[in-house]
């Protein structure tokens, strides 16, 4: 048995580029019910840049915006829209993981290096990954303050929250190609493993399909599926993506919770629109995946879907994009045992999906 190179204690955080972070901040937080916990800006000395950090349970957002017009972060905004630039994970030891990836292969983009303040030392390094995409190594069991130096606490109530719990698993979409380009950098960079492959086979419409492969680290503590388009009738979702995002990039996160009813009831509540899958849906329900401890009633009337594989099953829902670009959306996903991502699911969902994008006028 070889050893974990990497080990990964988990997702740390998740950091959007965004034109207007103090509005973003203002969303996750009324909305989705993140708690603000610290900010950076010019309140605190920097002068190029402004970030809010949000929590909600064991999920830590960053939202960032360019204060000055000739910057890397305005420059992501203007190709990409709002989107996820960083993909941070913790780790024990930021110098041992840079060399481990660096040894195999990955482009440095920082090397590792410290931050220190009152609150103690906080060590990053960051590597290329998809697109403009980054990943962050973060060792933080040296750092005591609220997020990272430069940033001020907020002392802030905590927000009641949906019962958003954790990341789940972070999606990719590259270009026709690629995917295994990035399944294998997973395999050599950073030690993941294949959990599972999905063909057109699986995941094809009327109109498009596409494929993915779910890479897993050591530990399973992270997951990043890598999703490509396949040849389909008319252009595939993933290639909508592609054109409005410029590129590839962050398709979509799903967050854990333990009572997804409530969590949709509540999101539903503060205007969170979802994809929406007929109601014959429901009918087949029952035969596909067999007893689950949910009100039927309950699941269809909030769109909610379940699928179930030989391990469980789960519960799972997706927005709408998050801003004006068919960009990033969100899953909320309960999981019952299954270790899956609903493949049972994804043609309901894929119809679905293509319906909201013909009337975008992208089909
Ligand atoms: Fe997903």
């Amino acid at each position: 048995m070889s050893t974990d190179f990497l080990p990964i204690r988990g997702f740390d955080h998740v950091e959007f580029y965004v034109g207007n972070a103090k509005q973003a901040a203002h969303f996750y937080d009324k909305v989705f019910g993140f708690t603000p916990v610290a900010r950076l800006g010019l309140h605190s000395g920097v002068r190029d840049r402004a970030s809010y950090c949000l929590q909600q349970g064991n999920i830590r957002l960053v939202l960032t915006s360019a204060l000055q017009p000739d910057h890397e972060i305005a420059r992501h905004c203007a190709l990409h829209g709002d989107g996820v630039k960083v993909l941070a994970l913790e780790v024990g030891d930021v110098e041992a993981a840079m060399r481990e990836v660096k040894a195999r292969g990955a482009t440095v983009l920082q090397p590792a290096a410290s931050l220190e303040d009152e609150h103690g030392v906080l060590k990053t390094g960051i590597i290329k990954y998809a697109g403009d995409t980054v990943f962050k190594f973060v060792e933080r069991a040296a750092y005591r303050g609220p997020f990272a130096p430069g940033y001020d606490a907020l002392d802030l109530p905590r927000r009641e929250g949906t019962g958003l719990a954790a990341m789940d698993h972070i999606v990719t979409n590259t270009y026709l190609g690629e995917m295994n380009y990035w399944a294998r950098w997973f395999e050599e960079v950073m030690g993941f493993t294949q959990l599972t492959h999905f063909t057109d086979k699986d995941i094809s419409t009327e109109y498009s399909a596409l494929m993915s492969k779910v890479m897993e680290n050591g530990s399973g503590k992270v997951k990043f599926p890598i999703n490509e388009p396949a040849e389909g009738r008319k252009k595939s979702q993933i290639e909508e993506y592609l054109d409005f995002y410029c590129g590839p990039g962050v398709q979509h996160i799903a967050m854990n919770t333990a009572d997804i009813c409530t969590t949709v009831r509540q999101l539903r509540e503060r205007d969170i629109d979802f994809l929406r899958v007929p109601d014959t849906y429901y009918e087949e329900l029952p035969a596909r995946v067999g007893q689950i401890n949910e009100d039927l009633q309950e699941l269809k009337e909030l769109g909610i879907l379940v699928d179930r594989d030989e391990d469980g099953y789960l519960l799972q829902i997706f927005t709408q994009p998050m801003q004006d670009r068919p960009t990033l959306f969100f899953e909320v996903i309960e999981r019952h045992g299954s270790r899956g991502f609903g493949v049972g699911n994804f043609k309901a969902l894929f119809v679905s999906l293509e319906r909201e994008q013909g009337l975008r006028g992208n089909l």
